[in-house]
């Protein structure tokens, strides 16, 4: 599939998209500060926190996971069986818990991931949601692919 090139000037703090790539639905959020700084204190209690299994470009690094840490952009399907995770970007809602500090829910066998799409300990996704191959052609224009 041909890279697919998506306007994000309208993407509002703490709003999700949905864009499509290959067939497959990518999201991108834009985060807000207070959920990057979230996503310190989420090292604790996600699988790979650092992104060590190939899940993501080589040039995608770290907790934030992402060129320019304001734009999550990844791959919304999960990593256990290919259910569409919801995106639940509230903190600590009580079907949750506490240690939820916003992210993606998977209703099909419980996976929990950050905003980051790290997968949390102990959910049977086996890894950390896809991000895409992508750069930013400026500001507001990322290409995807
Ligand atoms: Fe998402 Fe199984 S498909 S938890």
């Amino acid at each position: 599939g041909a890279p697919v090139k998506v306007n994000i000037s309208k993407v509002e703090p703490g709003q999700q998209i949905t864009v499509e790539w290959r067939g497959q639905p990518v999201w991108i959020v834009r985060r807000t500060p207070e959920m990057l700084e979230n996503l310190v204190k989420m090292n604790e209690v996600v699988a790979d926190p650092e992104s060590t299994k190939p899940q993501q470009p080589e040039y995608i690094k770290g907790a934030e996971r992402a060129l320019n840490s304001e734009y999550m952009i990844m791959v919304g399907i999960c990593t256990h069986l290919g259910c569409s995770p919801q995106f639940r970007p509230e903190v600590a809602p009580a079907d949750l818990g506490d240690e939820w500090l916003g992210g993606f829910f998977c209703p099909c066998h419980g996976s929990k991931f950050d905003l980051s799409g790290r997968v949390f300990k102990g959910v049977p996704a086996p890894a950390n949601l896809v991000v895409p191959p992508h750069y930013y052609i400026d500001d507001n224009t990322v290409m995807i692919g």
